[in-house]
């Protein structure tokens, strides 16, 4: 029985077991656990979540994968041997208990928004976790023409969920016609040889993106941009957004782009 299991829960959390572990590479790994029927949440918010440690919940923030009608949480993480928590956290095994924060947050959701043409969801790395759950989520396909997963890794083998978004999401009993017919899925590999290669800012920049995409170069005046990344790219990403007369937004004041970095570093 873990450590988690034996111990009472604080008040600001939910103790959930784990139900499902996926190890993608020894950088990677998803999980999923039961979730506490009143937490409520929006595609794309994020919530603490952890383990008891020598008595004490040791947390991080995890944007949630899952989509909001999911009965089962999900998500992603990265393995740092040193890391206080994930050096924990990438053993749990099914029947774990793990802490779920009762009050997930964020400004990465459609509602940040003005409503365009092409929403396109930049991340790297576990940057991918808000929208899984997003593009799982039939409210953001209301706003936008075509919704662009354009995610960016090291590592082929690092493109997670990419069998999911591309094999499974256009045959999806709920989502199936609206994927097929505005979800793009547009990879990218930085370190290995791959159709598309190298940093989104750089493909931007030399209009790479939209020769390999076939889609329009950004356009402040119709398309929006969702970033979740490293801080290095989210700030390289802002730079180039903000030249480009991008805006950004905010739960109370919708703009053109939104950010939220990729939490869990350790
Ligand atoms: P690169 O391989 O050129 O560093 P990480 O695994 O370190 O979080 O990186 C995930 C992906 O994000 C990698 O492909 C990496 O490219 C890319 N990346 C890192 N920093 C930036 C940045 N400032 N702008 C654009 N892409 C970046």
């Amino acid at each position: 029985m873990s450590e988690t299991a034996t111990q009472t829960i604080p008040a600001a959390y939910y103790g959930e077991r784990v139900t499902w572990v996926h190890h993608w590479t020894d950088r990677l790994f998803s999980f999923r656990c039961t979730r506490n029927p009143a937490l409520r949440f929006v595609a794309g918010q994020f919530c603490m979540i952890g383990l008891m440690v020598d008595g004490k919940p040791l947390t991080r923030a995890y944007s949630v994968v899952s989509p909001p009608w999911d009965e089962e949480l999900e998500f992603l993480s990265i393995k740092v041997p040193d890391g206080p928590l994930t050096s924990r956290l990438q053993h749990i095994k099914v029947g774990d208990t793990v802490l779920i924060g009762r009050k997930p947050v964020g400004t990465l959701i459609a509602e940040s928004l003005l409503p365009g043409r092409n929403l396109w969801m930049m991340c790297t790395g576990t940057g991918l976790a808000p929208f899984m759950s997003l593009l799982r989520d039939p409210d953001t396909y209301d706003k936008f023409d075509r919704v662009i997963v354009a995610h960016t890794v090291r590592d082929v083998n690092e493109l997670a969920y990419r069998e999911f978004i591309t094999a499974e999401m256009p045959s999806h009993e709920l989502l199936g016609e609206l994927a097929a017919e505005k979800l793009f899925y547009a990879p990218a590999v930085t370190r290995e040889d791959f159709p598309f290669k190298g940093r989104i800012t750089d493909r931007i920049r030399t209009g790479q993106l939209y020769t390999d995409t076939g889609l329009e170069p950004l356009d402040p005046a119709k398309d929006r941009v969702m970033l979740c990344g490293s801080e290095a790219f989210n700030s390289d990403m802002e730079k180039l957004l903000e030249e480009a007369g991008f805006e950004e937004g905010t739960n109370n004041k919708p703009g053109t782009y939104v950010l939220e970095k990729a939490f869990v570093t350790k």
